[in-house]
């Protein structure tokens, strides 16, 4: 059967896919030389937190939930991430050319902070690639990889297998509404290139703030200077399947102080790209 023509699949997406691999190639990849070289001198907010590795919880979820835990209900709002669902085996390859530099920079602040046996929650882990990695990042410890999207939640369990990581385990869950079993059970959540889609951001917060343990921390790599969200939103509105909106760091100082963490610090990683480290 011949698939029917769809604009955002089979036009929309592919130029937002080739404009982000031209930003990372025109903008990200001359920025890291800058960055070696000393030369990149990034808008910050805050202050970077002091480094030092937080107490790790040990494995515990990725021991009991062999198979991924599904939603019984999908939320009102689930049809915000269907097309996620249907590209989730072809994600990788579309968006890792965007996505590596940008979690890389993510893991340099993370890497501050990480024990060997951390629990840390991934929120919105896509086909599971950078939960992948962080699961080997800890291997006293483990990952939580979650998504709303069913379809991307089963292809990073798959991802996962095929990889033979086990200190793993594949939750269904929208972002503001975790599980209790979630409960101050985190030392860290890290979120990348997801918040710009949350339908309720203080909610997603508040969650963070929920799951993680006294002293946890949250990572959150999202697009954040006003500059490239005036510049993105009209286009991420048109081809960014279940796009809500991007926020400045001050924006996410914001929401995150509001939530009740204490120290919130934000740093324009690449251009256009923020990372909000807040502790709890
Ligand atoms: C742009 S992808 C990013 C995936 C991955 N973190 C990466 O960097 O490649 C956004 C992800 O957010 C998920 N998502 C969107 N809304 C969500 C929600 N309310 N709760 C949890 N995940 C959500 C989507 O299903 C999708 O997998």
């Amino acid at each position: 059967m011949t698939e029917r023509f769809d604009l955002q699949r089979h036009v929309l997406g592919p130029l937002l896919t080739y404009g982000l691999w031209s930003w990372s190639a025109n903008v990200f990849r001359p920025a890291l030389v800058m960055k070696s070289l000393g030369l990149y001198r990034p808008q910050a907010l805050g202050q970077p937190p002091a480094p030092g590795k937080l107490d790790g919880g040990g494995p515990q979820l990725s021991k009991t939930l062999a198979e991924p835990l599904l939603l019984a209900n999908a939320p009102g709002h689930y049809d915000s991430v269907v097309e996620f669902d249907h590209c989730s085996d072809d994600y990788e390859a579309a968006v890792k050319p965007f996505s590596q530099p940008v979690f890389d920079e993510l893991l340099g602040l993370l890497l501050n902070h990480l024990a060997p046996d951390a629990r840390i929650l991934d929120p919105s882990c896509g086909p599971g690639i950078e939960a992948l990695a962080l699961a080997r990042l800890v291997p006293d410890g483990e990952v939580v990889a979650a998504d709303l999207s069913r379809g991307m939640v089963e292809t990073a369990w798959r991802n996962a297998r095929e990889a033979g990581q086990t200190n793993m385990a594949f939750v269904q869950a929208d972002v503001g509404d975790p599980p209790q079993i979630f409960d101050a059970y985190f030392d860290v959540v890290c979120c990348c290139l997801a918040f710009h889609h949350y339908p309720d951001g203080a909610a997603a917060v508040r969650a963070f703030r929920r799951v993680l343990r006294p002293g946890g921390m949250a990572f959150v790599a999202d697009p954040g200077p006003k500059w490239f969200n005036d510049m993105s939103a009209p286009w991420a509105r048109l081809a960014d399947p279940g796009f809500v909106q991007h926020r400045t760091g001050a924006e996410f100082q914001t929401l995150f102080r509001q939530a009740g963490f204490a120290d919130v610090y934000w740093v324009e990683a690449l251009p256009g790209i923020g990372i909000t480290v807040a502790s709890s």
